[in-house]
């Protein structure tokens, strides 16, 4: 069967047509052996989102779960390249990692994404383009003052200079989740403590 997708976002979507695959997501999850979902961090730059992020794919890794890592490093300089931190192109950051996502799943993997999504509107919209019941959102909770004082890449530094310009935490805002499913204190808990929250939250989400 050949359907029609709806024209929601101004695109020209009007001639182009979706096959039903042979090939489903449910056959996928058969043959490898679990399902796929995706795992958003979400926190201000410099919370540890990657740090967490890499471990947790390491331990799904070793389960022999398929896995891909989305983060700045390969998508803000590649795909996203032409893409800066205006609110307009942040958010447009987060739409093509989410239908980047979203490709990824219907492929049977398990998405490990690290961003620092500022705005509730974006996570609202990720949750549209993945289904609610695709993303489980993670939010790795540092303070602005614990982030600044760890300035890992110097950008706070620079920000506080004004060197940057719409620097979250700075000069641009970083809205508290309002509907993630696991919270990280970075600076309460151990990397392996927030870790195996992560790990003990997914697995039952990665059976069938
Ligand atoms: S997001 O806001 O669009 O989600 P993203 O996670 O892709 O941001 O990129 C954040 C990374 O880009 C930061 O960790 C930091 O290294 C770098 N960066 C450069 N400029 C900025 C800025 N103005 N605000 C935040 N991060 C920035």
């Amino acid at each position: 069967m050949i359907t029609q997708p709806s024209a929601k976002t101004g695109g020209d979507v009007e001639n182009i047509f979706c096959h039903d695959y042979h090939i489903t997501r449910d056959k996928r999850h058969e043959i490898n052996g679990h399902r796929s979902l995706v795992i958003w961090f979400t926190g201000l730059s410099g919370s540890g989102k990657s740090t967490i992020a890499n471990l947790v794919e390491k331990d799904l890794f070793n389960r022999n779960i398929h896995t891909c890592s989305l983060d700045g490093d390969n998508i803000r300089s590649g795909i996203n390249k032409n893409l800066g931190f205006s609110e307009e192109d942040r958010h447009e950051n987060i739409r093509r990692i989410g239908e980047i996502s979203k490709l990824f799943i219907q492929a049977g993997t398990v998405v490990i994404a690290a961003f620092i999504t500022p705005l509730e509107r974006d996570r609202e919209m990720l949750r549209g383009i993945l289904g609610q019941e695709n993303i489980v959102e993670v939010f790795v909770n540092t303070s602005l003052e614990e982030c600044e004082r760890r300035d890992i890449k110097g950008l706070y530094k620079k920000a506080r200079a004004g060197e940057i310009k719409n620097f979250t935490g700075i000069s641009a805002p970083y809205e508290r989740p309002r509907k993630a499913h696991i919270e990280i204190d970075t600076e309460k808990e151990s990397v392996e403590a927030s870790v195996n929250k992560v790990i003990s939250y997914i697995l039952p989400k990665l059976k069938f």
